[in-house]
């Protein structure tokens, strides 16, 4: 699952698409935690799709991530300043792999 506690164990390495990434980060096999209102461990996601079928808010997008050992797509949080912390996503991923803080 993936690490509730990622701003204090994890860097912030690079940005995409207007939110951060916490590293570490090797491409294709390790890519890290996509955002941070709404973060996603890419290592962690398999696909799953529920999280984008079942958002309110269309937070999530998803980005090629070819090459990496779970899958290779991954569910980006595009547009977390719409999240309404609804939790939806965080209950309905069957790995765990999103962490939304309310706030
Ligand atoms: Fe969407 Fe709700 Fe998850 Fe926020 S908590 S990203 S609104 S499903
Ligand atoms: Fe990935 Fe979980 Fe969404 S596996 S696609 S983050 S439901
Ligand atoms: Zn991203």
């Amino acid at each position: 699952a993936i690490d509730p506690e990622f701003e204090e164990n994890r860097d912030v390495v690079e940005q995409h698409d207007g939110h951060d990434v916490w590293g570490p980060v090797d491409e294709p096999e390790e890519l890290g935690i996509h955002g941070t209102h709404v973060a996603v461990d890419f290592d962690i996601c398999i696909a799953d799709g529920a999280c984008l079928e079942d958002c309110p808010v269309d937070v999530f997008e998803w980005v090629d991530t070819p090459d990496h050992p779970e899958s290779e797509i991954k569910a980006d949080p595009a547009h977390e300043d719409q999240c309404i912390d609804c939790m939806l996503c965080v209950d309905v991923c069957p790995v765990d792999a999103i962490d939304v803080d309310p706030g």
